[in-house]
């Protein structure tokens, strides 16, 4: 008898020693501790053994007992310490992406024409988009029967003080500029215009310029040139290739379109700059001797370039964006792209 309680006890630590989860704990508990588990079917046993041997070996059957209890008390409680110190988190699980919101590609253009010409030392100045005549026209050299006045269809205002308008470009921000702040004047002009125009993939009623303005003794257009050169290199890359052509504003002379080599062909010709190779991407010119006067600024010590250009053709070259209208919708689907 005495040597079947020490088989049982090697056996039950055998078994111990298998325990390393609740399932496992539970498999010990069935076969050793459940009415016909071993240690109550050996407590049972005790009845049968003549009364002689009793003492000796119930003391060897209880001690045994005792010691499983225990151990095993100890065993379920680490089990359930380390359990409850596991997170609730099935690190298993696929992650779920935060929604993330974009900065519209309007904006990311206007950031990036911002940041080359802060490199290039222009600061960057605000107009108002409610302007009048005199800032918008009459200051700019558009006399009030100038035929170039047609070339921007202008949302008139109805008020008793008479010619008031939304700006239809952001050259009066020039006037501004040049009316209130001391020579060298270096800055850009970003800003919204609006135009009575037809809502179509190529145009809308309302939109973005930035104007650029840079006055200050013996500047030449040999200055313009470097200057839309150095900023169109850093914009569109380095190998592009531009031409200047002669156009007319009234308000600067000569005045100059610029294209760049169409960067998706090459130049070759593609769909995007309908098969010239070029794209438009400016005006500009040198600032007119009349607006520098009627700011005050004498065009005999001073002379000064300027440009301007539409951020969204901008966006849209960049983006591959075909409509103009898919800029202003906020279809989600469009702008998580960019
Ligand atoms: N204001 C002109 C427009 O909206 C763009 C422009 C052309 C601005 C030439 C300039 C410039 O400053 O020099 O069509």
């Amino acid at each position: 008898m005495i040597a079947d309680i020490s088989i049982i006890k090697q056996n039950i630590e055998q078994d111990f020693a298998t325990i390393k989860d609740a399932e496992s704990l539970e498999q010990f508990r069935l076969k050793h501790l459940t009415k016909k588990g071993t240690l109550p079917v050996l407590v049972e046993s005790l009845r049968e053994i003549p009364k002689e041997d009793k003492p000796a070996i119930g003391k060897l059957i209880n001690e045994l007992r005792q010691y499983v209890e225990a151990t095993f008390k100890e065993f379920k409680e680490n089990l359930e310490a380390e359990e409850s110190s596991v997170p609730l988190i099935d690190t298993s699980l696929p992650g779920r992406m935060p929604l993330k919101g974009h900065i519209h590609p309007i904006k990311k253009t206007l950031d990036t024409i911002i940041s080359i010409f802060e490199g290039m030392g222009f600061t960057v100045a605000e107009g108002i988009d409610i302007e009048d005549d005199y800032h918008n026209y009459e200051a700019l050299n558009f006399a009030e029967d100038h035929p170039a006045r047609d070339m921007q269809d202008t949302f008139f205002i109805d008020d008793p003080r008479g010619d008031i308008l939304l700006r239809s470009h952001t050259s009066p921000v020039q006037i501004r500029m040049m009316k209130s702040h001391p020579i060298p004047i270096r800055s850009i002009m970003p800003g919204r215009v609006y135009r009575n125009e037809a809502l179509s993939a190529r145009s809308l009623a309302e939109f973005h310029q930035i104007e650029g303005l840079y006055i200050d003794k013996n500047v030449t257009f040999a200055d313009l040139k470097g200057t839309i050169v150095a900023f169109a290199k850093q914009m569109y890359g380095n190998n592009s290739q531009f031409r200047f052509r002669p156009s007319y504003f009234p308000f600067t002379e000569p005045s100059a379109e610029v294209d760049i080599s169409c960067y998706l062909c090459s130049g070759k010709g593609c769909r995007i700059c309908k098969h010239s190779g070029w794209l438009e991407i400016c005006g500009c010119g040198m600032v007119h001797p009349q607006v520098l006067k009627n700011c005050g600024i004498d065009p005999e010590e001073y002379s000064g370039f300027a440009f301007g250009f539409g951020i969204e053709r901008v966006t849209m070259l960049a983006t591959g964006i075909n409509d103009i209208r898919a800029l202003y919708e906020n279809d989600i689907r469009v702008l998580e792209q960019f």
